[in-house]
């Protein structure tokens, strides 16, 4: 390992600071309310300490995986981030072309700002795409078939906005109704006006436990539900056909004061109990902190703002150089901890 992921992302945070306009920049560092689920998130990984092993012979660490049939590098995903045109000219696309390089898996959101099918022929291995529910059902299920058709593997729906959170900074992205409808635009009924647009649109806010087996049954795709924070909440999206869930206060953007993933994790894995895999996200910063959420039960984790400030300080390069980051400090905490592999991460790992 030969630098440190803190100070690449400390210089990339500033770099984008510099580079973008307030209202860019304010978009994507911004949490909710006061920012205090924003800033636990981050600090309750911290508050972890390792037990590491001895005497193991782990020269080289396995780091590869497989969650939900999809094969995976590295147990770390790129999360589902809305509007990338914010912080890079060429938007996901850019994005794409990073996470290939650095063999990750992107999961695409419906807020894209560039089309799929651009995004899709940038991404050389497997992907996933993030689903919000809109209120005219047709949309949805019109861009959930063509995600599948372009090769999409898994589906992530998205529980926690049923309307957006309040932000005292950066609550509206600064993004135009074109670049926020490029990829909705083709699934409109033609000649429908701006405002028939919009409201069909808008978040549907009566999705329900029911919507899961909807959304799986228009392609068979496994679904995964993001943004669980309690152990019967996870039990009832397995029970009601969710294939996955993935525990995440949505980086502290939704609900200020809900629990820290950190936190929820524990009660989420032991209350699904083996029957599926638990992903997580929010907050996390480092190799360890990866660690800590695989020790804790996670069968993978994501990283949703890190990866934006690469893109928007340094583009391709910039998402490709988080990604090693997060890849080369892992396996070096693996190493020091006597983990050769992903399968043998056990809760006595950490205090
Ligand atoms: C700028 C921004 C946009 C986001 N857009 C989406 C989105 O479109 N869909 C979604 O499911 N989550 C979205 N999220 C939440 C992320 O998927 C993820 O849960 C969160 O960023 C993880 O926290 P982290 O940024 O601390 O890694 C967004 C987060 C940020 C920072």
């Amino acid at each position: 390992m030969d630098e440190s992921l803190t100070d690449v992302l400390a210089e990339y945070e500033l770099a984008a600071r510099s580079k973008l306009t307030q209202a860019a920049f304010d978009y994507i560092a911004a949490g909710a309310g006061d920012e205090l689920s924003l800033e636990e998130s981050r600090a309750a990984w911290r508050r972890y300490r390792i037990r590491p092993r001895v005497f193991r012979g782990v020269e080289g660490a396995d780091l590869s995986t497989e969650v939900l049939g999809t094969e995976l590098a590295m147990p770390l995903l790129v999360a589902p981030t809305a509007y990338h045109i914010v912080a890079h000219s060429e938007g996901e696309v850019e994005t794409a072309r990073g996470v290939s390089a650095a063999g990750g898996l992107m999961v695409v959101t419906t807020r894209a700002t560039r089309v799929m099918e651009e995004i899709a022929a940038e991404l050389h291995g497997p992907w996933w795409y993030q689903v919000y529910v809109v209120s005219d059902r047709r949309l949805t299920e019109s861009l959930v078939r063509r995600a599948a058709g372009l090769g999409a593997r898994a589906l992530m729906l998205t529980v926690d906005l049923p309307y957006t959170g309040f932000k005292r900074r950066g609550h509206v992205a600064p993004v135009s109704g074109e670049q926020h409808l490029v990829n909705f635009g083709t699934h409109v009924t033609p000649g429908a006006t701006l405002e028939e647009i919009t409201a069909a649109m808008r978040q549907d806010e009566s999705i329900g436990f029911e919507t899961i087996a909807w959304l799986r049954d228009l392609t068979g795709l496994p679904v995964l539900v993001k943004g669980v924070l309690r152990g019967d909440d996870a039990v009832a999206c397995l029970d009601a056909g969710a294939a996955s869930v993935v525990v995440s206060n949505h980086g502290g953007r939704q609900l200020d004061r809900a629990i820290a993933p950190a936190v929820a994790l524990s009660e989420v894995v032991e209350a699904v109990g083996g029957r599926a895999p638990v992903l997580v996200d929010g907050g996390i910063v480092s190799g360890t902190d990866v660690f800590v959420a695989l020790a804790l039960g996670a069968s993978a984790t994501m990283v949703g703002r890190p990866v934006v400030w690469g893109l928007a300080a340094s583009g391709a390069d910039g998402v490709r150089r988080v990604l090693d980051g997060y890849r080369n400090e892992l396996d070096h905490a693996m190493g020091l901890a006597g983990v050769g592999a992903i399968g043998d991460f056990t809760r006595d790992l950490v205090v």
